[in-house]
């Protein structure tokens, strides 16, 4: 069969299989199996595919029809034009946690260097985006999971920023020392009895520790509200992810906490996703 068949032949079983982008998600597989990017696969779209790849192909159709992302297949995301790693221990990173990195680079130029640490860095998408177009900036990459701290590492090598990223394995603050110009985090933030209800390709692919916020979803915001200005200097910032829904508890939590709202940020979709915060002056 061509490349061209095959494509329409994966559409099929997909759109059978009630995959949205069924289309789309045939021919990404098919250029994963070929080593093709777009262009390339569109250069051989009427060739004729090898049995071999044509077989490993349909493999990987019928983990996509069972509701396994195309990320989670092939292993690599796309995140703020950076390619990623990703791995069962890590969230596939979101195209709305963009727009945290957007904040903090609008509010943190090239001239200037700053610190900064993201908790719970899972990929290290944040940490790794910031990094890769902020030259003078230094990140320590924080999570509890020591599996998901080998991938963010090997994403800042992949996008060479290595040099300037530090893994720290803590629970929260717990095990993490110095202070920081800039606090990043997009917690852990569904509430547990909502997970059962999330679509199966977060529910049953994206790692439990992190989703599940906590009987409300808040819990992980309760800790870095109460310990975060603790890591930051004098003019400190924060800037979370957030659920849909949960800001005016957030702000709540952070204004008993000492914190003074700077900013809310809306996503594409319109819903309210970065809270930015700054340290009250004591
Ligand atoms: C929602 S994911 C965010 C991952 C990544 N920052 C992103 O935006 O794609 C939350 C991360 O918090 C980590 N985490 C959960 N509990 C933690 C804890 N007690 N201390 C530190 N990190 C934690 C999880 O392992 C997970 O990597």
């Amino acid at each position: 069969m061509t490349i061209r068949q095959l494509i329409e032949e994966g559409a099929a079983v997909l759109r059978r299989a009630g995959v949205s982008d069924a289309r789309l998600d045939s021919r990404l597989l098919l250029q994963h199996v070929l080593h093709l990017d777009h262009a390339g696969l569109i250069s051989r779209i009427s060739d004729e595919a090898d049995a071999p790849s044509a077989s490993l192909w349909r493999s990987l159709l019928d983990r996509r029809a069972g509701g396994e992302p195309v990320s989670r297949i092939v292993g690599l995301r796309g995140f703020f034009g950076l390619e990623f790693e990703i791995s069962p221990a890590v969230l596939d990173p979101r195209p709305d946690t963009e727009l945290l990195v957007e904040r903090v680079l609008a509010d943190y130029g090239e001239s200037a260097p700053f610190e900064f640490a993201d908790m719970g860095t899972g990929s290290g998408a944040i940490a790794v985006a910031i990094l890769a177009n902020r030259s003078k900036a230094r990140a320590w990459a924080c999570d509890i999971s020591p599996e998901a701290l080998q991938i963010a590492l090997a994403n800042a090598r992949r996008n060479a920023v290595s040099s300037r990223l530090v893994a720290v394995q803590t629970d929260f603050f717990d095990r993490l020392e110095g202070r920081f110009d800039l606090l990043v985090s997009n917690p852990p933030y569904i509430g547990s009895r909502d997970i059962a209800s999330l679509d199966r390709e977060v529910r049953d692919h994206d790692p439990r520790l992190a989703l599940d916020g906590g009987v409300d979803g808040l819990d992980a915001y309760r800790r870095i509200l109460a310990e975060g200005a603790g890591v930051l200097k004098v003019g400190g910032r924060a800037y979370l992810e957030m659920g849909a829904g949960q800001l005016a508890q957030i702000e709540a939590l952070a204004v008993s906490s000492g914190w003074k709202i700077l900013g809310v940020h809306r996503d594409i979709a319109g819903i309210e996703r970065v809270l930015t915060l700054g340290l009250q002056p004591v």
